[in-house]
């Protein structure tokens, strides 16, 4: 299979659930055909599919998949076991709410489904379609929001960003490189500066491979090289995506996405956070509520199958940090850019009334 230009890394087929193996991008290009909800809850354990919203729809497939394996056509027990399936799917990763959105969304579907258990199953796979669908267009509307509100400057932008918050961690097109790729189509992108993001390094892999895709300019940086750059005049503004964000606008992203925030304060440059509606957790108060995912040391004392640490150190993986409100210029959603403090006033009643 060879790369596309859109990025879909989760798709239905027949009876399946393809995705594009993230953890062998950029080396290799290939997909895996997840054919059971306990594998597909193992894809996400394991990063083969990661990003929020990517997994928010994985999830939902992943719900489909479960739907086929139960064998009653009894509709009470069929809702019971696809609760079962549900909780091993929402254990797979802690922060993103897009995970929990998703199962959410798929399990009220199917409880509010008239008629007999293949009925259930229909409705399971069109609202599983429909999140993804939505999801791809949410990101084409991001991109277009997101670049109104970018510096404006005769010359052209020069963006920095963090982790992958593009095509593979979405349904398509990304976030906050949703927003790169609208500047880029619109002629305002001079280049990306994409950080590498230890410890799993998704902007030195997946981010600069996407850009590399697209013949977008991309330059990769060790994250401890943000502050320099922005101190040498090298960015203009800071696009980032989110894993969930507080009522109060804090957003949890991939960890070292705080200390860029706080360097980018510094140095007056503004620093945006790109993220769907489904990323917005309007029953957290403030990011103290925010689950930080710890993942496995090995993460920080190997890099690739090597060791770098000495035996007998000890380590700490947080996956996630959160960025305050206070640093962040604005929210992109799919219905335009908002003061962090507003998101609750301007967006809650569109989640009850739409999506939740
Ligand atoms: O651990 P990951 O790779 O799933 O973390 C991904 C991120 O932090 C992304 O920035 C975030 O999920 C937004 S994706 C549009």
């Amino acid at each position: 299979m060879s790369a596309t230009r859109e990025m879909y890394p989760v798709q239905w087929q027949t009876d399946r659930v393809i995705l594009i193996d993230q953890t062998k991008i950029p080396g290799e290009f290939g997909t895996v055909e997840i054919l059971t909800s306990q594998d597909m809850a193992i894809a996400i354990k394991t990063m083969i599919v990661r990003g929020a919203p990517a997994i928010g729809v994985a999830a939902a497939f992943g719900l489909c998949l479960g739907a086929q394996e139960i064998q009653t056509v009894d509709r009470q027990e069929f809702l019971v076991q696809l609760e079962a399936i549900a909780v091993t799917l929402r254990a797979t990763r802690p922060t993103a709410v897009n995970l929990f959105w998703a199962i959410d969304r798929m399990m009220q579907a199917a409880q509010s489904a008239p008629g007999d258990v293949a009925n259930l199953r229909t409705i399971l796979q069109q609202t599983a379609q429909q999140i993804s669908d939505d999801d791809l267009a949410t990101c084409k509307a991001i991109g277009d929001h997101g670049v109104t509100v970018l510096p404006s400057s005769p010359q052209k932008l020069r963006l920095l960003t963090h982790c992958n918050a593009g095509g593979l961690a979405t349904a398509g097109y990304g976030t906050a490189l949703g927003v790169v790729r609208s500047a880029w189509r619109d002629g305002r992108l001079e280049r990306v500066y994409a950080d590498e993001t230890r410890p799993r390094l998704q902007g030195a892999k997946l981010t600069a491979w996407e850009c590399v895709q697209e013949q977008i300019p991309v330059t990769v940086i060790a994250d401890s090289m943000a502050a320099h750059c922005m101190q040498q005049g090298m960015i203009d503004a800071v696009v980032v995506g989110a894993d969930r964000i507080a009522a109060n606008g804090d957003a949890a992203n991939k960890i070292g996405t705080y200390s860029v925030a706080l360097v980018a304060k510094a140095h007056n440059i503004p620093f945006f956070v790109a993220a769907p509606l489904s990323t917005i957790d309007f029953k957290i108060k403030s990011g103290r509520e925010i689950p930080i995912e710890e993942r496995d040391p090995a993460e920080i004392f190997n890099i690739g199958h090597v060791r770098i640490c000495p035996e007998g150190a000890e380590f700490y993986n947080p996956a996630f940090d959160v960025t305050p409100a206070s640093l962040i210029a604005g929210i992109i959603t799919e219905f335009g850019v908002f003061p962090p403090d507003q998101i609750e006033a301007e967006l809650a009643h569109r989640a009850e009334g739409g999506k939740r």
